[in-house]
């Protein structure tokens, strides 16, 4: 395993996006965590935002076990609650294709919040396959399968502390 960011690394890229992310949402901000692999960003994030803050939790599809993107999306745990007038940003682990994001934005809009942003932690742009907005990125990364700090590689990896390259 090689390790790509440290968890001293992850700790103050996270407290970078989060006083951002506070700064653009003063007053009300609505966190939607996409499960599973945003779980441990989404919690060191929400403990590094100041003042009021209410959260929920989304599962979609994911790869299975494999290391590409079927392209294909499903629903698996909707929200509880509804964003009506909501100042909600999006927590995600990482955006590859950007298939994920651009399906679940599209959902999310129809919901009418007052406004929709994304954060992600990874960003892979050499992958991209479809346009998404991200407003808040953690780092941008080459087209490595990254495992770690909630992100996995069949359902393995999630509790590492670190963000690492899988070595052969
Ligand atoms: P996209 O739809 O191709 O953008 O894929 C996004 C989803 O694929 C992410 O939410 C991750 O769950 C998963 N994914 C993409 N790249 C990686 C990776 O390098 N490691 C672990 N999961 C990944
Ligand atoms: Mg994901």
């Amino acid at each position: 395993m090689q390790t790509l960011y440290t968890a001293d690394d992850l700790r103050t890229r996270v407290a970078e996006l989060a006083a951002r992310i506070r700064a653009d949402h003063p007053d009300d901000l609505h966190l939607i965590c996409v499960l599973k692999g945003a779980y441990i960003f989404m919690a060191d994030l929400v403990r590094a935002i100041p003042g009021d803050v209410t959260m929920d939790f989304i599962a979609l599809s994911s790869y299975g076990r494999g290391t590409t993107s079927s392209g294909e999306v499903r629903l698996l745990k909707d929200l509880d609650s509804a964003l009506d007038g909501r100042n909600v940003v999006v927590v995600e682990d990482i955006v590859d294709s950007g298939t994920t994001m651009v399906y679940l934005q599209e959902i999310l809009k129809a919901r009418n919040p007052k406004s929709l942003r994304t954060a992600c932690l990874l960003s892979k742009p050499s992958r991209r396959k479809v346009d998404v907005t991200v407003e808040y990125i953690g780092f941008e990364i080459e087209d490595r399968f990254v495992v770690g700090y909630g992100l996995d590689h069949a359902e393995r990896y999630r509790n590492l502390p670190f963000i690492g390259v899988v070595t052969e």
